[in-house]
């Protein structure tokens, strides 16, 4: 009789888990997004992410200063103005005296090169409509005028110093604009981090009280439909044709098929972001008790991984970059 077959060998003990694990996970490969407001002297815990706040410009640069230390690959900046500097085409975005650009000057002042700085390339914390883009006549976000606002965004994030753009507001057009104005004005190592395949997601909701968002009604018409998969891959093929140096999946966990999909068919790196729903759920069912928070963590960001991606934006990143290291 043949011997049974037995699999469950090769995870009697930790080492011998340890020396099979096919997925790894290290600080390198996870990206912190972070958030500065404008016009705030403290801190401003933001009540549907616990642990996860509205910087002030100092203690942005002190919380940058720890990621860095504990071994992130990089920070994601995102800009919070005061809602009086909102307006309907988001000139806050590439003032560059505006909070966002403001903060990546002293960011780069204080870490240079020894991290990946990236900055959210999208006009809604910046709107008074909180759209991501500019609106027509009839309230549609008016892609090509968008395109004028994110080309002149990009440059001015590429002179305050961010290396990787990340432009997330999913109008057609947008990666070979950017990569066409940057490299007029020679800025031809500032590079693209192309939120490819954005889904239109209920998972967003914590990340509009995080900005401060003005948002009414929804971003299907440019955000995409969570029934679809071909799609996806239609993006990236075109962000890649027009110059993506890095392509991005989002949300990642309700979308780690996209994440395998996109893993496979990309040649350049392919980032996956665990946005504010999912930091909200695991740490909401944590604080019940309901889970073990640490563990859920760790298993949420291998997932990710071992779907594919070789980079994670995680609000956790450095928290896990100490536990890892
Ligand atoms: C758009 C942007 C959003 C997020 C990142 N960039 C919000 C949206 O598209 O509605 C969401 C991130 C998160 O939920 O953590 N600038």
């Amino acid at each position: 009789m043949a011997p049974m077959i037995r699999p469950r060998r090769l995870r009697t003990t930790p080492a011998m888990r340890r020396l099979v694990a096919e997925t790894t996970l290290a600080p390198r490969q996870l990206v912190l997004p972070m958030f500065v407001a404008d016009g705030i002297d403290e801190p401003k815990p933001i009540s549907s992410m616990p642990g996860v706040v509205q910087h002030t410009m100092d203690s942005l640069r002190t919380a940058a200063a720890e990621a860095v230390e504990a071994g992130v690959g990089g920070l994601m900046l995102f800009g919070v103005p005061r809602a009086e500097d909102k307006d309907a085409t988001g000139s806050g975005a590439d003032a560059d005296d505006g909070i966002l650009n403001r903060a990546l000057r002293a960011l780069t002042d204080d870490l240079g090169d020894s991290t990946v700085l990236m900055a959210d390339t999208c006009l809604d914390e910046f709107t008074d409509h909180g759209h991501c883009g500019v609106l027509d006549g009839r309230g549609r976000v008016d892609n090509d005028v968008t395109l004028d606002r994110y080309v002149s965004m990009s440059l001015a994030q590429a002179r305050a110093g961010a290396q990787l753009l990340g432009p997330s507001g999913m109008m057609d057009g947008q990666v070979a604009a950017i990569r066409e104005a940057l490299d007029a004005e020679g800025f031809t190592d500032t590079g693209i981090l192309a939120y490819s395949a954005k889904y239109a997601s209920a998972f967003y909701g914590p990340f509009r009280e995080a900005v401060g968002s003005s948002l009414q009604g929804d971003r299907r018409t440019y955000q995409q439909d969570a029934a679809n998969r071909i799609e996806s891959l239609r993006e990236v093929r075109l962000d890649l044709e027009e110059g993506a140096d890095m392509v991005m999946v989002k949300p990642a966990m309700s979308y780690l098929d996209i994440v395998r999909d996109v893993a496979e068919m990309s040649d350049v790196p392919v980032a996956a972001y665990q946005i504010s729903g999912e930091y909200a759920m695991i740490t909401a069912a944590a604080e019940r008790g309901w889970i073990d928070r640490d563990a859920a963590i760790l298993e949420s960001l291998t997932s990710i991984r071992r779907a594919g991606a070789s980079v994670i934006l995680t609000y956790w990143a450095t928290e896990v970059a100490n536990r890892l290291s």
